[in-house]
């Protein structure tokens, strides 16, 4: 079944009080449909309570609410049991939570893998153990956008205890085959860890299938509310980590000498949770099963094709990512004229770009916004990969759900008009 953006915009507040709003940088974050907003405020305005501490109504239902939606969530990306899903604020803390536990008990000369296009949520928690003399290495991307499995396999050596790895890059928009990458790990005995923030709202992620020991997603990218995000652990691997915060709910009992951890996944979730944000994000879930994640990812793909198929009119438009779109998801970053690395000036000669003629990622993105148009550019906190470019910034465009092809074409349009200013 194709999806029909012009009817599931109309479930989206934004846009009917922006009805000119051309909001194409959902890889950042997206918009909340009404029912996600309807769950929060019917929280706050009939059973707002703390959870997991009263016994009294509001609190029993609120608590209810809660853990209802992890079970929701569980089911959603198949991890069999909601004990196995821990509430975080968003992937980088459930990064964060790992490097803190699984890579704290790392030794001086192990190693950790990660690939060359990683954001740096899934960088910089682990460049905290290179203290403790721990490793890093990266798996390189080819000239195609797509990851070197076999520098990826080469680089999994005895001391390589973590690796992890995005399944869709948040700049190229390549999709990883994170189910072969995790089954080389676990030949390996290394833990495999997947950043799913840029899948998860976008395909069916299944985590029983994926067979990965981790995996980390945010809610926000995915309709749902800010300050949600889920860390799924396998349940043997969560049970024998460290806790992460600690405080009130993480704990069974405390005395003046010593405590005991509370079961998973509460051992995870110190100080008072993010209830609200639990039922939103359960709530957003609900929204994308109700539209079928298959037909998601069909739409985006429609999406990602008539950006090619127009980008092909641009002449001095480079963009970056794989070409097949069978590796490839709705991130299309570009830049007009901008080019630095020697692969990219080859590109550029043969669409005869002068290399001399570039404009600014920010300055496409604010021409576009006088149009109305939202796009972000910048590095996309992903400097290392900006390095391996040989650009210093991208501009970026990343469709949804309620994305429109003729939306597309009024942007590609924009592009085409910002790269006539150029030429002048
Ligand atoms: N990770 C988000 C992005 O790529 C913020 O824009």
């Amino acid at each position: 079944m194709s999806l029909i953006p012009e009817k599931i915009r109309k479930d989206f507040p934004i846009f009917r009080n922006n009805p000119d709003l051309i909001y194409l940088d959902n890889a950042a974050t997206t918009q909340k449909p009404d029912s996600v907003v309807r769950s929060i405020v019917n929280y706050y305005e009939n059973f707002y309570s703390n959870v997991h501490r009263g016994v009294y109504r509001i609190s029993e239902e609120a608590t209810s609410m809660y853990e209802s939606a992890r079970k929701n969530v569980s089911d959603f990306i198949g991890s069999g049991d909601p004990s196995n899903i821990v509430y975080t604020r968003n992937t980088t803390e459930s990064i964060n939570l790992l490097s803190y536990t699984i890579g704290r008990k790392l030794k001086k000369g192990d190693r950790i893998l990660l690939t060359e296009m990683e954001h740096h949520s899934n960088i910089i928690p682990w460049y905290f153990l290179k203290e403790a003399g721990i490793k890093i290495d990266f798996a390189k991307v080819k000239e195609d956008f797509t990851l070197d499995y076999e520098d990826f396999a080469s680089k999994l050596s005895p001391e390589t205890k973590i690796a992890s790895f995005t399944h869709v890059s948040n700049v190229l928009g390549t999709i990883n085959d994170v189910r072969e990458l995790t089954s080389m790990c676990h030949e390996n005995s290394t833990i495999a860890v997947v950043d799913a923030a840029q899948s998860v709202p976008h395909m069916k992620v299944d985590v029983g299938k994926i067979d990965c020991d981790f995996l980390a997603f945010s809610g926000h990218k995915m309709l749902g509310p800010s300050g949600i995000g889920v860390l799924y652990g396998k349940e043997d691997l969560l049970t024998e980590m460290r806790p992460f915060l600690g405080g009130g709910e993480m704990i069974r009992e405390v005395d003046y000498t010593n405590a005991t951890w509370n079961d998973i996944p509460w051992k995870f979730e110190a100080g008072t949770q993010n209830v609200e944000g639990a039922i939103g994000l359960s709530s957003a879930m609900d929204y994308l099963k109700s539209l079928g994640m298959e037909n998601v990812m069909d739409h985006e793909r429609r999406l990602i094709k008539h950006l090619f198929a127009r980008a092909n009119e641009i002449d001095n438009l480079i963009s970056f990512g794989p070409l097949d779109l069978e590796k490839r998801a709705a991130v299309f970053s570009f830049n007009i004229g901008d080019v630095i690395s020697y692969s990219l000036v080859e590109a550029a000669i043969k669409k005869n770009i002068k290399i001399s003629n570039s404009i600014h990622p920010h300055d496409v993105a604010a021409f576009m916004d006088h149009k109305n148009i939202a796009v972000r550019s910048g590095h996309h906190c992903a400097m290392p990969l900006m390095g391996h470019l040989g650009v210093a910034a991208t501009a970026r465009a990343s469709p949804y759900i309620y994305n429109t092809i003729s939306e597309l074409d009024l942007f590609m349009d924009s592009i085409r008009d910002c790269s006539m200013e150029m030429k002048r």
